[in-house]
């Protein structure tokens, strides 16, 4: 069996009639379902094994699709899509009755955004609405950055539409608009200071800060994981020096150092857990240098600090 790949006009095809299409983004592959049918969004779950109470974003080819979805677009919302979109950002807004509660489980607000691909754009603008994708994997496991990562999770049941690597590896930052505030949700490329910035050049003074969703309970504190355990470990640590460890009986560990530049990092991120995986190891040590306490490296540790089974810093 192999990977079995449509065209961006087959792909249309097969969500209009309630097929899943796994999707190329700029961040990672989606799991999409076209949001006007009942049993693709049903499908995206299924395949997923994900809870019905997580929450999927909906892709839109443009800011005008996102304010036809959306029963409040604020000024800000509007900032945010104009210099963000097409980018890595998700935007929560209030829903209108045309999306189906499954995608929002329930809730009466929407996660939406425009995704940084030509392949991914060339699909939206020709279906109505938009496109439902949560990342195509297993819930809980490891994001996909390519096509051979989908394949390797769903085998050839699921579609897939090429687009090569994902370029930033991460998923996109996700923002709601509360009162004069904008909140992250969940860190990626698009960081508070990035926003606030933004937002500041087109005159909306709005305080950015990083919160916890009152609502989405999609954050669970166990997420992207490889197989093997990932201990977070301090620059210089030697796990054969280490009281807790030296006793632990590892026959393969291996030692993650982080590029310098934290746009490879992420976009390596996914793929190096996999590999690590695929290699053999039976323990990673992911170092945490002084230097990642920057807010560009927030995406990356919060994915890390997901996946990890310990934390020695
Ligand atoms: O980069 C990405 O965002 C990728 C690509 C495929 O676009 N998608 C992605 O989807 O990461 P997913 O389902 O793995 O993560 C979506 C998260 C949910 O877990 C939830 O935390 C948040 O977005 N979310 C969705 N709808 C929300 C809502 N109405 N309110 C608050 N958070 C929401
Ligand atoms: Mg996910």
């Amino acid at each position: 069996m192999s990977l079995k790949t449509v065209d961006v006009a087959e792909a249309r095809t097969l969500l209009q009639r309630g097929d899943v299409v796994a999707i190329p983004t700029e961040t990672v592959y989606g799991l999409g379902g076209w949001i006007h049918s009942e049993s693709g969004l049903r499908k995206i779950f299924s395949i997923k094994e994900r809870p019905f109470f997580d929450p999927l974003i909906v892709h839109v080819a443009s800011p005008a699709s996102a304010r036809s979805l959306a029963k409040e677009w604020t000024e800000v919302h509007e900032a945010l899509a104009r210099t963000c979109w097409p980018g890595p950002l998700t935007l929560i807004a209030p829903k209108t009755s045309e999306i189906n509660p499954l995608i929002t489980s329930g809730l009466d607000s929407v996660g939406l955004r425009c995704p940084r691909h030509a392949v991914a754009l060339q699909l939206l603008s020709g279906i109505e609405g938009g496109i439902a994708a949560p990342s195509a994997n297993k819930f809980g496991k490891t994001s996909p950055t390519t096509s051979a990562h989908v394949y390797a999770e769903f085998g050839a049941g699921v579609s897939i539409l090429e687009g090569g690597p994902s370029e930033i590896g991460i998923e996109s930052t996700v923002a709601g608009v509360v009162g004069n505030r904008v909140e992250i949700y969940r860190p990626g490329f698009y960081t508070a200071s990035m926003l606030r910035k933004l937002l500041a050049e087109q005159g909306v003074m709005v305080d950015v800060v990083y919160a916890v969703s009152p609502v989405a309970p999609g954050q669970l504190k166990h997420h992207y994981m490889p197989k093997i355990p990932l201990v977070i470990v301090p620059e210089g640590f030697s796990w054969k020096q280490d009281p807790l460890l030296v006793s632990v009986p590892f026959r393969n560990p291996v030692l993650w150092q982080q590029p310098a530049s934290a746009a490879v990092a992420s976009r390596e991120l996914y793929q190096k857990m996999r590999e690590f995986d695929a290699a053999g190891f039976d323990i990673i040590f992911a170092e945490r240098r002084p230097e990642h306490d920057a807010e560009e490296w927030g995406g990356i540790w919060n994915r890390l600090e997901k996946a990890k089974t310990q934390n020695l810093v």
